[in-house]
């Protein structure tokens, strides 16, 4: 049995990677001690020292971000700070209690110019404050844990516990527009793979009792832009809102985004676990899951 200390533990990743490590169902008993923001802030070292070494864990799941993808333009010291310093921190005392550390990052540090599924080999290419300081992270974890880290980017992530520093995901924003009942422009130009975090917490479960080191992409299976994806949120629901979609100039986001961001879970093939299902199945799963559509 390990003990597993997980940061962030009441984010919509970490909300479904509690639920699932500690269900019965599956096939793995550890001692997860779930760490909120009150808990341990990853910016400051000698507090995520003072935890972790309470805790004593084997496996650090470190899910905490500063992902506000448009505010990290103005506030690029505080994104530094959480993105890149905070893994440094955490990946210090892993390495020092002889930890291993897994790890987020965002399919945003591709720069969309290759438009076939980015394999973890391919070259970076951040083209924004927030896919710059995602990218410092993976620098820290690599270099302070070069065998002992889990790597995990993923895209376009939603679940029922919402993005907190996000104040909802795109699901539930896209939900609220309709009810305001405001005319609704969404993106149609950005190509990627809309994840849900119950479906990325079972892979990442999996990953880890088939002992993954290294880098990984999970992302649910197939691909569409954010208009796609909000027409398909609104027919499964019956809805009928005022949707336009816009290109991303027309939208004018203070960040760059990629507009080819599809992950290749190749690696994670290799291992024998399965891709994620499709995009579709599982926004229909979420949707019943958060009582939205009969089940
Ligand atoms: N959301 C996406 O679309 C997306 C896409 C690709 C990759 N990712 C990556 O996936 C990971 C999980 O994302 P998520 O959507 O689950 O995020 P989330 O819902 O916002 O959860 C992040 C968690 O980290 C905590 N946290 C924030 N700053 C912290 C700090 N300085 N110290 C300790 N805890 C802190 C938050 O607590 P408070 O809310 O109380 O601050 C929250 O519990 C992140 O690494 C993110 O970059 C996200």
């Amino acid at each position: 049995m390990a003990r597993v200390a997980l940061i962030g533990s009441n984010g919509q990743l970490g909300t479904d990677i509690a639920r699932l490590w500690t269900s019965s169902a599956i096939g793995r008993r550890d001692e997860l001690i779930a760490l909120t923001h009150a808990d341990v802030d990853v910016v400051d070292a000698a507090w995520v020292r003072s935890v972790l070494t309470g805790v004593q864990p084997n496996l650090v799941i470190n899910t905490s971000a500063f992902h506000r993808v448009d505010d990290c333009e103005t506030q690029v010291r505080e994104a530094m700070r959480v993105n890149a310093v905070g893994v440094k921190n955490v990946a210090e005392v892993c390495r020092d209690l002889g930890a291993v550390m897994m790890h987020f990052s965002t399919d945003y540090i591709f720069d969309g110019e290759k438009r076939s599924p980015y394999t973890e080999d391919d070259p970076p290419s951040p083209c924004s404050a927030y896919a710059i300081s995602k990218l410092a992270g993976e620098h820290f974890l690599r270099y302070i844990l070069p065998r002992d880290h889990i790597l995990v980017r993923s895209s376009g992530l939603y679940g029922v516990a919402g993005a907190s520093g996000k104040g909802g995901n795109f699901v539930e924003t896209m939900l609220r527009f309709h009810r305001e009942g405001a005319p609704i422009r969404v993106v149609s130009d950005q190509i990627q793979a809309p994840t849900y975090t119950l479906d990325l917490a079972a892979a990442l479960l999996e990953l880890a009792n088939k002992g993954g080191r290294g880098a990984f992409h999970i992302s649910n299976a197939g691909q569409c832009s954010w208009y796609d994806f909000a027409t398909e949120l609104f027919a499964m629901l019956g809805l009928r809102p005022d949707l336009t979609p816009v290109t991303s100039a027309e939208f004018g986001s203070p960040a760059q985004r990629p507009l080819y961001s599809v992950l290749d879970n190749g690696r994670l093939q290799e291992l024998g676990i399965a891709q994620p299902r499709p995009w579709r199945e599982a926004l229909a799963d979420y949707l019943r899951l958060s009582g939205q559509l009969a089940a």
